[in-house]
């Protein structure tokens, strides 16, 4: 099966709810869920200042809980070791690594004042790890719903985005800005989430063409040098914000870079000339979507591609191939554009198409890119989708 399909939320809330049954012997759980997100266009430019447009994909992840009466935390998920928090300590990064960011969120919850009672959970997943789809995004805000539940309160929507970023921040080690928690916070079923990251209010952007498709082709590797590559491209574009003396990219304008270059040297160069493009292009795409006019769409997301490849270097030889590929399959074939998605080294492409082509369109990324790597990809279609709730 080339293009998967996405399993009915219905089903991952059972499956979590058995799992609670076999595992702790709970029956009627509270449960939460939170999407993914896929970005159509903005890439690396949520820390600066930039404009996102991403949405929240039909892949969840899913927790069933329920009080226990004891001071501790019990999780499990699949293919994870069982992790026990106690709630008698400060939250502080322990092991398994994966409870990380669950220690993050009830850190958050706690230093708002509140009192975090022992609870069980279970976690079941079909957003794929490490595809640059955002599961630690949808981890955090699944675990923040939860919390909600199990306190019976209610975050503002914002709050509950940074607060999970927060845990991204302070329990995960990753410097990530806010477009993936706002992603899978604040998405709705057809509609993009554009995110003006300068005062960070999302807005609703209508998607509801039903021609239209997205596909998600997750190229099944992951380089190394995320981390540390992902830290490092933030310290360059502030290097660069400080060669053009301003305090926002959004005042920045092209001639300022090139006027900078000297002072900035070629890699810092590259850089900023990425983030102040990319602005340009998002604020256009958006406007783009706003009117339903996809003629400029394609251009757009294949300079958002070219960009990230040789100016940001965050791209891969397998990305480029997997949007290679869909590129060839061309306005023809149904394809109206495609680029790499998310922070890159590896992970997911995005590309927009028509929905009667998705399948044939699935079908030769996924033989070509196969043939050509022996790798197997994933690929999945989805639509825009709701963002984190209680089940
Ligand atoms: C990761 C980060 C986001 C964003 C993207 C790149 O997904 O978590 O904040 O910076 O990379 O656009």
């Amino acid at each position: 099966m080339t293009l998967q399909p996405n399993e009915p939320l219905s089903n991952l809330r059972d499956e979590a709810a058995a799992k609670l049954k076999l595992h702790f012997d709970h029956d009627q759980p509270l449960s939460a869920a939170a999407p993914g997100r896929v970005n159509l266009i903005g890439e690396h430019i949520d820390y600066c200042d930039g404009f996102v447009l991403p949405l929240a994909i039909e892949r969840y992840i899913v927790v069933a809980a329920a009080l226990n009466g004891r001071n501790e935390v019990r999780l499990r998920s699949e293919n994870q070791p069982e992790a026990v928090i106690s709630l008698e300590e400060k939250m502080t990064l322990s092991e398994p690594k994966w409870a990380n960011y669950i220690r993050g969120v009830i850190h958050g919850f706690q230093e708002r004042g509140h009192t975090i009672p022992g609870f069980d959970a279970c976690f079941v997943s079909n957003v794929p790890t490490g595809g640059g789809l955002s599961s630690s995004a949808a981890l955090e805000c699944a675990v923040a719903t939860l919390l909600e539940a199990l306190l019976d309160t209610t975050l503002p929507t914002k709050e509950k985005a940074l607060l999970a970023q927060k845990a991204e921040h302070d329990f995960a080690g990753v410097p990530c800005g806010i477009m993936d928690q706002f992603a899978s916070a604040f998405g709705q079923k057809d509609h993009l989430v554009l995110i003006d990251c300068q005062n960070g209010e999302p807005e609703m952007v209508p998607f509801n063409n039903p021609e239209l498709e997205i596909i998600i082709a997750n190229t099944c590797v992951s380089h190394d040098l995320s981390d540390g590559g992902y830290a490092a491209r933030r310290k360059d574009t502030e290097d660069g914000l400080a060669a053009v003396n301003k305090q926002s990219w959004r005042d920045v304008t092209m001639a300022e870079v090139e006027a900078a270059k000297e002072a900035m040297g070629d890699r810092v160069f590259r850089r900023s000339r990425h983030v102040v493009s990319e602005i340009e292009r998002t604020a256009v795409a958006a406007e783009c979507f706003k009117t339903s006019d996809y003629a400029n769409i394609g251009q757009l997301m294949k300079a958002s591609h070219d960009s990230l490849r040789d100016d940001f270097e965050v791209s891969c030889p397998e990305l480029d191939l997997m949007v290679s590929i869909a590129e060839e399959i061309g306005l023809e074939g149904g394809v109206l554009g495609s680029r790499m998605t998310g922070g890159g080294f590896g992970g997911s492409t995005v590309t927009l198409c028509r929905k009667d082509k998705a399948r044939d369109i699935a079908t030769i990324m996924h033989e070509k890119y196969q043939e050509k790597t022996s790798i197997t990809p994933e690929i999945f279609s989805t639509r825009p989708a709701q963002g984190a709730h209680q089940l």
